[in-house]
């Protein structure tokens, strides 16, 4: 079992020094209130194993620097107050502990819902809990909507909270596995890597993570290399479009007709490619060749879906399409599956190479081959993101590919250590300088990034100490 949350008493002084101004924006807006303790929470970049986790499949993310930081006050009424340092951009909420209403239409999304998403997961399992309110005032460094995990990292930092003023003593793991479940009341079916890397990282490694149950494995990034984040500046929320939904839904109707095909017993039960693999008692290569088997080129209607299913169409609807994509008809199956499969293989060789030879032209090839798999077969790349792509290979990168879940949002790009800075220039100059007038000042949009630590709470004292 993975460790539980203690309060950290010492941390660098740049977070220090964050807490400290946080403090004072939260004593001017809640007059002159003492904080109990602070939160910081990270994001996240995946290096190899794009939309695979919820399928069932290992994942390779790591933590960055960039983060979600809270200041929290226990209350002794029920009553939850939620506040941005940004208050412009992102509006104050309150309610009460005990009857809490995630409002998820995709048209209209407040960033207060994820913080609901948080508290609504622990309240779940909060049985013989004497529940308390709680003032939540937060402030981010993770661009927004950019494929780095900023709406988990805000459903991690209220679960967080809400544990630690609630004295629940739940392991790195368990909060992590709800986490991911309570953020699925936004709309959107996730995996949790987002969740699983956000609690269980430690600094200096990123972690190869597997689920049913989450287990990590941490890794060294070979000590001659860096990975390069740069925005695509182009936003994607994911929760507002039936994107996301919709692969996770075609990712399962192909999991239940190979199950189904292949004569598995309760072949309704096989929602995840994993699980389908695991029961064929088969390869992933194998998987591959199955794939093109079973599957035609063209879109799937749901007629079709239907009758090799041999279910009704409200069976299908029902059973296995989520609220946004019951309407639709087209499925793509085939290239999907195969992607699934394909990435799979391609995070085991990349960790294998990472542990091993550790060459980067290897490594940079194998994000290569995601980045095409996820433009062509997955189908969730931009034309910005893929031009950032070529920019960052003509630049010197091993290897480039999108990050996150893709539509707009960042590429991640693995460079050699000594051409880091020179590359990042360069970048600026070929990719960003029709776009950006100040390339001075571009550290959120194009930075090099380490592998940071995972969740943590803090005492008060930690901003006394300096
Ligand atoms: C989002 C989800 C994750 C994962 C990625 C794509 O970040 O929250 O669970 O599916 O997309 O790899």
């Amino acid at each position: 079992m993975s460790k539980t949350f203690s309060q950290l008493n010492t941390c660098d002084d740049d977070l220090k020094s964050k807490f400290i101004d946080i403090n004072n924006s939260f004593k001017k807006k809640y007059e002159n209130l003492e904080v109990d303790f602070f939160i910081c929470v990270p994001g996240r970049v995946n290096l190899i194993g794009e939309h695979i986790d919820y399928n069932g499949y290992n994942v390779c993310p790591m933590a960055i620097k960039q983060n979600i930081i809270g200041a929290i006050k226990v209350t002794d009424d029920l009553n939850v107050h939620i506040s941005n340092v940004n208050k412009d951009k992102y509006e104050d909420y309150s309610c009460k502990i005990n009857s809490i209403v995630i409002e998820n239409d995709p048209k209209n999304i407040h960033w207060y819902n994820y913080v609901l998403c948080g508290f609504k997961g622990i309240i779940e399992i909060a049985f013989n809990v004497t529940l308390k309110g709680l003032i939540i005032h937060l402030d981010g460094t993770i661009p927004p909507a950019s494929g780095l995990s900023s709406s988990s990292a805000l459903v991690c930092a209220a679960a967080l909270s809400l544990c630690h003023v609630l004295n629940m003593n739940l392991s790195k793991h368990e909060i992590a596995e709800l986490t991911a479940k309570a953020e699925r009341y936004i709309g959107t079916e996730g995996g949790g890597m987002d969740q699983a890397i956000i609690f269980n990282a430690n600094y200096g490694f990123a972690s190869r993570i597997s689920f049913d149950p989450i287990s990590l494995i941490e890794f060294q990034i070979p000590p001659n290399a860096v990975f390069v984040i740069a925005q695509s500046l182009v936003t994607k929320n994911k929760a507002a479009s039936n994107d996301f939904n919709l692969r996770v839904v075609e990712c399962r109707l192909s999991s239940l007709i190979i199950a189904k095909k292949y004569g598995l017993k309760n072949w309704y039960k096989y929602v995840k490619l994993a699980d389908t693999q695991k029961d064929l008692k088969q390869q992933l290569e194998n998987m591959v060749k199955i794939v093109r088997d079973v599957f035609h080129d063209r879109y799937y209607t749901k007629e079709e879906i239907c009758s090799i299913l041999n279910i009704s169409g409200n069976e299908l609807e029902e059973k296995f399409l989520t609220k946004n994509t019951k309407n639709m008809n087209n499925f793509k199956l085939k290239d999907r599956a195969l992607h699934v499969f394909e990435e799979a293989l391609r995070v085991d060789k990349f960790c294998k190479i990472c542990g091993t030879t550790k060459s980067l032209f290897e490594l940079g090839s194998i994000m290569q081959d995601s980045h095409s798999s996820l433009r062509d077969l997955y189908e969730c790349s931009h034309t910005e993101l893929d031009k950032l792509v070529t920019v960052c290979m003509t630049n010197g990168a091993f290897g480039a590919r999108l990050t996150g879940a893709g539509w707009g949002g960042c590429v991640v790009a693995l460079i050699s250590c000594d051409i880091a800075e020179e590359f990042i220039e360069s970048v600026k100059e070929t990719f960003y300088s029709n776009k950006i007038t100040d390339l001075t000042n571009m550290n959120d949009i194009i930075f090099i990034t380490k592998p940071y630590s995972g969740a943590a709470i803090f005492s008060q004292s930690i901003i006394k100490n300096l």
